[in-house]
């Protein structure tokens, strides 16, 4: 099973100036596109009850997992309270081959902790927060290979590394 993580992060290595903030702020177009592309290829992606607030919606054409211990209401969106382990295992026995994970910092920590993660891609933006949610913490290194750099646009740097798992 390939298990993505996909984050825009600042130069400061933040994914949010605040808990509550739409990434499209200040993320770039390309970096939507990508995200799209990305999300549209693997079919399925998890995020948590927090960064799905601030989208609000179902993805078009994509199956949209929501980790919540509140079953939430928007129809088209898959409620579930679940381990990443037990998660991803019964994902697998569905069939699943490919799942982006979409964020937020406490996701991308638990799939991290868990040793999950086979791709990191990482949309690097042209800013300093000074401060903000973390991509990820509280779990232990992890050495991963660089794959590939790619420039977006004039000021955005798109990242893909591999974990050794
Ligand atoms: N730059 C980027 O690429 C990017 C991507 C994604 C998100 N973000 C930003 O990240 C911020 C949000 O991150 P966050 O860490 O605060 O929140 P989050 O990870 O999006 O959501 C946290 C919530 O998810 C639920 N949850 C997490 N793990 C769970 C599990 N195993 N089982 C059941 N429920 C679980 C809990 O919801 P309940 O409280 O409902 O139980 C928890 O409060 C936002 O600012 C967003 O814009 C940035």
């Amino acid at each position: 099973m390939e298990v993505i993580l996909i984050a825009a992060i600042s130069v400061d290595g933040k994914i949010a100036q605040s808990a509550d903030q739409n990434s499209l702020e200040w993320t770039s177009k390309e970096d939507t596109a990508f995200f799209i592309q990305k999300t549209k290829e693997a079919g399925v992606v998890i995020m948590g009850r927090r960064t799905f607030e601030t989208i609000g919606k179902p993805l078009k054409g994509r199956r949209l997992i929501v980790l919540s211990e509140v079953p939430g209401t928007v129809k088209g969106v898959e409620y579930v309270e679940e381990k990443p382990q037990d998660l991803v295992a019964r994902l697998e026995r569905e069939g699943v081959t490919q799942v982006v994970i979409g964020g937020g910092s406490s996701v991308y920590s638990q799939f991290l902790q868990a040793g999950l993660v086979t791709d990191v891609y990482l949309t690097v933006e042209p800013y300093l927060f000074g401060g903000g949610v973390p991509l990820a913490e509280g779990f232990h290194p992890i050495q991963m290979s660089l794959i590939d750099v790619t420039k977006l646009n004039g000021q955005s740097v798109l990242l893909h590394y591999v974990t050794d798992v």
